[in-house]
């Protein structure tokens, strides 16, 4: 069932599930997040079953306050404060060691925990109203793309959630920035907050996973895997205009570009879609995974991504566009 999150008791309604161990769709200013009480083993494992998500892949915790940290990590370095002082409530994941509280479910065996605080009203309201550490993964099954909106998580889930909050189409429309603060910070999934804004507050360079050998990225952040975010139609992801001529030459294929400029110069007969007509990264990150949905329903026989500049925002959609490719 779908309800209105603006409806506070559909919120304590939600909250009850969720501290009786159901798990509960709702919004985050990301994208749609399944829930489960992170302390109730047999909740967790719920979120698995119904994402048919394996159990190697770790979770994120979703707090309302950072006084809950406490029970939850060993420490909070200086450099995770500054952290958490400039960018929650929002989308930015921090990687902590874990505390003992924290179960291996959540954590895939690892001794380090994902955590962040959204900044979307409806989430922060009820997680408040639950007073618990809420696990919550894209409400998406496995490999799938993350449901940006109450209805694509209707698409993805069906009634193996019982509850889906609606809070309308989230903000950013891409998954949270994962940084890894153990060692050196290290982003290991490009997000919603762009590497330059981190490093900006860091005041020097950031390692991204990308400059990893693949296999130690994948031990790193095993949800990381090559292959994610996927529509069911194959994909096929061109660095340049070049590289899509090629593939837009048989018939029923689409293609997707970032503004109209790409669309002009590309000059197809073939449909093409475009994310965000002016070219702004911000519009396009939004309209990316609802984009994707439609064309996916039209069933075409190729889905021709091109890459969008290389900067911002940019290089999560691009991180998204490479792993959709089948
Ligand atoms: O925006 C988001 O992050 C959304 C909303 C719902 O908050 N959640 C989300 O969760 O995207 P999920 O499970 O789809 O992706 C979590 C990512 C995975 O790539 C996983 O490998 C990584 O976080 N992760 C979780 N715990 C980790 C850990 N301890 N060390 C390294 N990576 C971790
Ligand atoms: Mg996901």
């Amino acid at each position: 069932m779908i309800a209105s999150g603006l409806e506070n008791e559909n919120l304590r309604y939600a909250a009850e599930l969720l501290k009786k161990g159901e798990v509960v769709a709702f919004p985050t200013e990301t994208v749609y997040g399944l829930g489960a009480n992170a302390f109730n083993e047999d909740a967790l494992k719920k979120i698995f079953k119904i994402k048919a998500r394996p159990t190697s892949d770790p979770l994120i915790l979703h707090l309302y306050s950072e006084t809950q940290l406490r029970e939850l990590v060993l420490e909070v370095s200086p450099t995770a404060q500054k952290l958490m002082n400039s960018f929650w409530p929002g989308p930015l994941t921090l990687i902590f060691k874990k505390s003992k509280k924290v179960s291996d479910l959540i954590t895939a065996g690892l001794d380090t925990v994902a955590i962040r605080i959204p900044k979307n009203e409806i989430a922060l309201e009820l997680l408040k109203l639950t007073g618990l550490p809420v696990a919550a993964p894209s409400a998406n099954k496995f490999q799938s793309m993350s449901p940006t909106t109450a209805q694509a998580v209707l698409e993805e889930l069906g009634d193996q959630v019982g509850l889906i909050i609606d809070g309308g189409l989230c903000e950013s429309g891409l998954e949270s920035t994962v940084l890894s603060i153990i060692d050196e910070p290290e982003i290991l999934r490009f997000g919603a907050i762009p590497a330059e804004d981190i490093e900006m507050v860091l005041g020097h360079p950031i390692k991204t996973a990308n400059t990893r050998a693949q296999e130690s990225a994948r031990q790193m952040s095993p949800g990381l895997l090559s292959f994610h975010y996927a529509p069911r139609t194959r994909l096929v992801f061109c660095r340049t205009l070049e590289d899509a001529r090629e593939h837009l030459t048989a018939e029923n294929n689409v293609a997707i570009v970032f503004d109209n400029q790409q669309k002009k110069t590309l000059n197809s007969d073939q449909p093409v879609v475009v994310l965000s007509p002016l070219g702004d990264l911000k519009e396009a990150a939004q309209n990316l995974f609802i984009k994707l949905r439609q064309i996916d329903k039209q069933k075409p026989s190729l889905i021709i991504a091109i890459a969008v500049p290389t900067q911002g925002l940019g290089r999560a959609i691009n991180d998204r566009l490479s792993k959709a490719q089948h």
